[in-house]
């Protein structure tokens, strides 16, 4: 494997800097910020955690760890049983870190994928002790050309004092030129951020730090984790089915094109079973401005429906990532991975005109969305970037399967018990039942459209019976406060939300 890297570190001097993940961790120390290249699970570094987390099991080591969202590998469970990680940011999705966060032992910062590295630059936050990047090669100067992702790792390594590099000898070298590199300069005399249409390039293909950074490179093979979301099914298609033909009546409307406008879609079975549904649609020529591409990006661009994907990161299925990996050139010249501070600027997404697709855990009658808390208290994921999106966007959608749990958990409740996106930030919301569009509508309108639309048959009654006894108490967004989440209650005490027969 090690014989292979020479033409990787093209800068003769860091050959010297060749060294075991082991050597290399030695550079991070207790009470450390370390900042880690990866993003939901593609480019992650993956031999110097596994190293960390050896030591931490046998010497007191516990760091605040960033990232640019979730990491694959295992990263984030190998450090949470090692007990290396204090606190944890912004993004997770991993089921040992989630169940330690959730009993108090990892502190975790929760955060918009846009904001870490702005807290971060303007010094609101630790700085960077080390970064931790992984990459497809070093050029002469030493600059970092980044691989399957590049979400925080141009900042990490700009910002931090010193940088660790591995080179991934699994990252197929074509992966050079598909990056571009842009970082917001220091205000007050920002300049506007460049990007005006999905494809165009604004930076650099490399992460430019002067190579005395570069403490140690680290060679390894290890490939990306897979994703591990699950085939689209009948109500994923439904819920696909409707978005369509909502898009259809808008272009009948005359307020779109058949090109859409540059489309998000959020991470998750759903939200990418719902992109895989435009593949046999009336639509054409469309064009992505998102942060992870799945699966549906490269079955749109074999069904000759997109032209252009912009994202932060590439994750996939293992099929997928065979054949897209396997045959890359096929595909460069049509994406562009951005840092997520650019793929997810609130200028760009306004200015474009995004069409954004995430996913709710639940939502309420007025429109309320809840995508990270169960039962108000237990973090599932986090909010990624998908507040970035629904705030910004043209047209934000929010999708979720009517029920959850075998139908022991009703997805649209009275009043959510965590609110991400406000009713401000949420134009449509959508299940396999049907859509509710809550444009231009106000509170007590919006509550009758998603009951009717989006509700399961159960659940449907108890909520227009629940609406009818607001109304009576009146007010602008009516509610009946101490019933609100009686729902979630009797969740929690019998596992279901549906009264005992
Ligand atoms: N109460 C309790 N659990 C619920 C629930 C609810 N109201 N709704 C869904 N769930 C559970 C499901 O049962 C499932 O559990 P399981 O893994 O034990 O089977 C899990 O949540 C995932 O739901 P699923 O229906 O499979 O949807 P998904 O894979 O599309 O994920 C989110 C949905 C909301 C968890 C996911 O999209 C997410 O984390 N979103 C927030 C971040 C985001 O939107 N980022 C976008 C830009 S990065």
């Amino acid at each position: 494997m090690k014989d292979n890297y020479e033409d990787r570190i093209r800068c003769p001097r860091l050959m010297q800097r060749v060294t075991s993940p082991q050597e290399a961790a030695s550079w991070i120390r207790d009470g450390m910020t370390v900042g880690m290249s990866g993003f939901t699970r593609a480019g992650d570094a993956k031999a110097l955690p596994a190293a960390l987390a050896e030591r931490a099991r046998h010497e007191p080591l516990r760091i605040t760890l960033l990232t640019g969202a979730s990491l694959g590998n295992d990263t984030d469970k190998l450090l949470t049983e090692a007990g290396a990680l204090a606190r944890r940011m912004p993004f997770q999705a991993d089921p040992v870190l989630r169940a330690a966060i959730n009993r108090g032992e990892v502190m975790y910062i929760d955060q918009h994928l846009s904001e870490t590295v702005e807290t971060l630059r303007s010094r609101q936050m630790k700085p960077v002790d080390v970064a931790i990047i992984e990459a497809v090669a070093i050029t002469e100067s030493g600059a970092i050309i980044p691989t399957t992702s590049v979400g925080n790792s141009a900042s990490f390594a700009i910002l931090a004092d010193k940088v660790i590099v591995e080179i991934n000898l699994s990252q197929t070298p074509d992966l050079e030129g598909l990056h571009d590199i842009w970082i917001p300069k220091a205000r007050p005399t920002r300049e506007a951020l460049p990007v005006v249409s999905v494809d165009q390039r604004v930076g650099v293909p490399y992460i430019d730090i002067p190579f005395e950074k570069i403490v140690a490179v680290v060679i390894t093979d290890q490939v990306d984790s897979t994703s591990s979301i699950q085939p689209p099914d009948s109500e994923t298609a439904a819920i696909a089915g409707h978005l369509v033909k909502f898009f259809e009546n808008e272009i009948e409307a005359g307020r779109l094109t058949r090109r859409l406008l540059p489309l998000q879609a959020g991470i998750g079975t759903i939200a990418n079973a719902v992109m895989a549904g435009f593949a046999d649609s009336p639509f054409e020529h469309l064009t992505m401005y998102s942060e992870v591409l799945q699966d549906s990006t490269f079955d749109l661009f074999d069904a000759g429906k997109l032209d252009y994907a912009s994202g932060s990161s590439i994750t996939l299925s293992p099929s997928k990532s065979a054949q897209v990996f396997g045959d890359f050139g096929r595909y460069k010249d049509r994406l562009v991975l951005r840092p997520q501070e650019v793929s997810n600027h609130p200028e760009a997404i306004r200015r474009l005109g995004i069409i954004a697709i995430n996913t709710a855990l639940e939502a309420d009658i007025y429109g309320n969305v809840n995508s990270t808390h169960v039962l108000g208290t237990h973090m599932m994921n986090g909010i990624g970037g998908s507040g970035d999106f629904a705030r910004n966007a043209y047209l934000s959608v929010f999708a979720t399967k009517s029920i959850a749990k075998g139908g022991k958990v009703s997805s649209i409740v009275p009043m959510v018990t965590h609110v991400d996106h406000t009713e401000h930030d949420v134009d449509i919301i959508v299940t396999e039942l049907g859509l509710a569009d809550l444009r231009g509508l106000a509170p007590r309108e919006r509550a009758d459209v998603i009951i009717a639309n989006c509700v399961a048959a159960p659940y449907q009654d108890m909520l227009r019976e629940y609406v009818a006894e607001a109304k009576q108490r009146g007010g602008h967004t009516p509610h009946v406060l101490e019933k609100a989440f009686d729902w979630h209650n009797r969740y929690r005490e019998t596992g279901s939300m549906l009264p005992a027969a």
